[in-house]
């Protein structure tokens, strides 16, 4: 197993709505680690990408584009900060549409051996809990500890819907339901690095499981792990 400077490498990965995001955050916060939100980094690519009314179609356009991506994580007074090419995006990247968009930008190569490097770059000293799609089988197989979260549909939608109801958009759970649906078969039909749980990443479907039993038992488990490494978080 590899030795790495900063701790271990926890991947998260796991369709939409699965509760990736809050568990990967409040995990690295117990352990001392640094959270890396994979999806934001291919959200923020996706909104620059339409900014720049870069065609999708036209793959050598966009790969030159991507050679001009800067996408960074930053942590501003505890708030976690999404920067694209210089400008915070935390907030624009998180919208239905933008959800819609990332799901098809993230499926084009380009945009995808942009991330990777960047990624991999990110985690190589450890010590990162990584959430996203493809952590566990593409950018990092060698990942101490694998996590693939899965929740139903359902129960996806019911969240994502909460979600954004607070933030004061209407959504109607039928129509949160086809978001769903349809992302999940966008990210699992892909070519390149489709959603899928890696033969080694522990299952935990988090449907009927509080935040906190979930948190719980995936502590527990990177704990014993970083104990028997002999590396402390
Ligand atoms: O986790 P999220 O919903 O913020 O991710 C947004 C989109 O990015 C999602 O449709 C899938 C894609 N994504 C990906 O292809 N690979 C990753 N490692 C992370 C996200």
């Amino acid at each position: 197993m590899p030795s790495r400077p900063d701790g271990i490498i926890i991947a998260i990965d796991g369709p939409s709505g699965a509760g990736k995001s809050t568990i990967a955050r409040l995990l690295a916060e117990r352990l001392g680690y640094i959270q890396i939100d994979t999806g934001a980094m291919y959200r923020a690519a996706a909104l620059l990408l339409s900014l720049a009314t870069v065609d999708l179609e036209d793959l050598a356009a966009v790969e030159k584009f991507c050679k001009t991506l800067d996408i960074r994580l930053e942590l501003d007074s505890g708030r976690q900060v999404v920067r694209g090419n210089g400008t915070d995006v935390t907030d624009l990247i998180r919208s239905p549409e933008m959800s819609l968009l990332t799901s098809q930008t993230s499926s084009l190569r380009p945009v995808r051996e942009a991330l990777l490097k960047a990624q991999q770059q990110m985690g190589s000293r450890g010590g990162v809990v990584l959430e996203g799609r493809d952590i566990g089988t593409v950018v990092f197989p060698d990942a101490e500890i694998k996590f693939y979260l899965s929740a139903s549909v359902a129960e996806r939608a019911r969240r994502r819907c909460e979600e954004l109801n607070s933030k004061g958009e209407t959504v109607s759970f039928a129509e949160t339901v086809v978001d769903v649906e349809k992302r999940d078969l966008q990210d699992t039909a892909r070519d390149i690095a489709p959603l899928r749980q890696a033969e080694d990443a522990l299952l935990i479907d988090s449907s009927r499981l509080s935040i906190d039993d979930v948190l719980n038992s995936m502590e527990a488990l990177c704990r014993h792990k970083i104990d028997n490494m002999g590396v402390s978080p």
